[in-house]
């Protein structure tokens, strides 16, 4: 079998306490699709993609991880070597807001030093039943000093966003690999929205 080359492997981990829509949020941004019946994931999964930015070829690998409490030591030991983390809370259940400090201190743990971070409210879709406001998602993120959107895996609201979100920023720490020129193109077959216009990109790593 050839072997796949590619200039630059970006390692993602998707966490966030179980239900709130991690395995949905992959599934629609590698497929397009929505599962309403979604099994818990065991352990962890993962999905690739590939995307060419300032002519590099770019190999995303995003880690799916099981959010039940009983798979914690697995899934912490996958955070080793991701340059980003998607943490995932479900608008309509304000305990998954709250344990985003728990995830954050479980990243400092386990996860190297310089990892960015996006913050999603997923289930956006359920506002009559939310239970966490924007405006306690935004705080949560300034007071992380990460990024924040709110999302909805059923309807693809900020998904793809959400991602070229958290890989802007592991450019940003990359720079010198992609100083050529500041145009982004896409692969084929991949559907990453274009936000190299926004200019006004917080920072998302980790204070030591
Ligand atoms: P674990 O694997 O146990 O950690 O859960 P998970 O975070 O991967 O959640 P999963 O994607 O399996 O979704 C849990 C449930 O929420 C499923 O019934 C999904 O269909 C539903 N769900 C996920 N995302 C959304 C969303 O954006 N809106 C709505 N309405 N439901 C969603
Ligand atoms: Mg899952």
């Amino acid at each position: 079998m050839e072997k796949e080359s590619y200039d630059l492997l970006f390692k993602l981990i998707l966490i966030g306490d179980s239900c709130v829509g991690k395995s949905n949020i992959l599934l629609k941004y590698l497929k397009n699709e929505f599962d309403p019946n979604s099994r818990a994931t065991v352990g962890v999964e993962f999905g690739t993609k590939n995307i060419i930015i300032n002519n590099k070829k770019i190999k995303i690998q995003i880690w799916d991880t099981a959010g039940q409490e009983r798979y914690r030591s697995i899934t912490s030991a996958y955070y080793k070597g991701a340059k980003g983390a998607l943490i995932v809370y479900d608008i309509t259940r304000k305990c998954t807001f709250d344990n985003i400090d728990k995830w954050i201190s479980d990243l400092k743990l386990n996860g190297d030093k310089n990892i960015c971070i996006v913050i999603l409210g997923n289930k956006s879709d359920l506002d009559d039943k939310r239970e966490v406001s924007k405006g306690e998602g935004i705080k949560k993120s300034e007071m992380y000093k990460t990024a924040f959107l709110e999302t909805s895996a059923l309807n693809g609201d900020n998904i793809g966003k959400a991602f070229d979100e958290i890989i802007d920023q592991i450019i940003q720490n990359n720079k010198s690999f992609f100083e050529d020129n500041n145009k982004k193109e896409m692969d084929k077959g991949v559907n990453l929205n274009d936000s190299s216009k926004d200019n006004d990109k917080k920072k998302c790593c980790l204070a030591s």
